[in-house]
């Protein structure tokens, strides 16, 4: 059975990961979709919500699909839990040169870590985690960038961050 991890902040999930997953689970047996703290990021949501929003969104998916969380290094889960493939999606030229820097990083750790990049069609290139803050920030239309089960999660959990700063600073 091949199996792969596809990691990520997913700050929150948006319809360009759900696609990676998509195209991903053509290639493998199973996914897990691990949370990962990326140091450069400081996160919005928590990350319970962050896993609730991408179980809402991959249960049509759940008997080869699973969540988890995980605090260390991407390689060192890899070893593990005996996965040897990564998976992340490519939107852009910026997009590769970081995730291949990335991929040099784990495989020096981890030899035997193989990072296998999935391009993501051009409609997907202004999907981004980022985006779906910043229209969340201005109350902009979300609807199109993430995916439907995850909408009024995201929506309901940014209106709790929003109501909680809003007494802390009364
Ligand atoms: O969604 P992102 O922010 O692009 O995901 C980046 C992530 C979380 C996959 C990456 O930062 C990561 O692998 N973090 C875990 C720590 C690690 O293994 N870093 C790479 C070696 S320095």
């Amino acid at each position: 059975m091949l199996k792969a991890v596809f990691p990520g902040t997913f700050d929150p999930i948006t319809v360009g990961h759900l696609d990676v997953l998509r195209r991903a689970l053509k290639i493998f047996d199973r996914i897990t979709i691990a949370i990962f703290e990326n140091i450069q990021k400081k996160p919005l949501f928590p990350l319970e919500d962050r896993l609730a929003f991408i179980s809402k969104s991959t249960q049509v998916f759940r008997t080869k699909v699973s969540v988890e969380t995980f605090e260390g290094l991407l390689s060192e889960y890899c070893k593990k839990n005996q996965i040897r493939f990564v998976i992340k999606g490519l939107r852009a030229l910026s997009d590769y040169e970081y995730e291949t820097k990335m991929a040099l990083i784990n495989r020096e750790i981890n030899p035997d870590l193989e990072t296998i990049f999935l391009v993501s069609p051009p409609e997907m290139a202004t999907i981004s985690s980022s985006v779906v803050r910043e229209l969340l920030y201005f109350n902009g239309d979300i609807s199109r960038y993430v995916p439907e089960k995850a909408l009024q999660p995201i929506i309901a959990a940014y209106k709790k961050l929003q109501s909680g700063k809003l007494r802390n600073n009364n």
